[in-house]
């Protein structure tokens, strides 16, 4: 049974290490990837320079790559670590559930700022 609040987004068979996902929970587009170290992360799928695809992105150890100008946020905090990005995207909570990946998508966020 899945806990309020988490959202079975992918199984996780399907998302091998290294590798990140356009995924969709409660309405949210989410960039979802699996870490070379087996851990996992969600952050928002829309990148804050200029509205890249972060889930089409490249996955480094737990850094996602902006396909479009390079700019890499932490795929467990949304921070920023390379420009030309500024401002940081929000981050999911998630959890491995019997093979399922499950992201929990009530917690606070904020509305990306673009263009920074
Ligand atoms: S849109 Fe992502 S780095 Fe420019």
């Amino acid at each position: 049974m899945t806990e309020p609040g988490y959202v079975a987004v992918a199984r996780a068979a399907d998302i091998a290490p290294g590798e990140v996902a356009v995924v969709e929970a409660d309405g949210k587009s989410l960039c979802l990837g699996h870490c070379d170290d087996g851990s996992w992360g969600a952050i928002d799928n829309v990148c804050t320079h200029d509205g890249g695809i972060l889930g089409e992105g490249e996955l480094d150890e737990c850094a996602v790559e902006c396909p479009r100008h390079g700019a890499r946020f932490d795929l467990q905090t949304g921070k920023v670590l390379a420009l030309p990005a500024v401002y940081p995207v929000n981050a999911y909570p998630v959890r491995i559930v019997d093979g399922r990946v499950e992201v929990k998508v009530d917690v606070p966020t904020r509305e990306l700022e673009i263009g920074g």
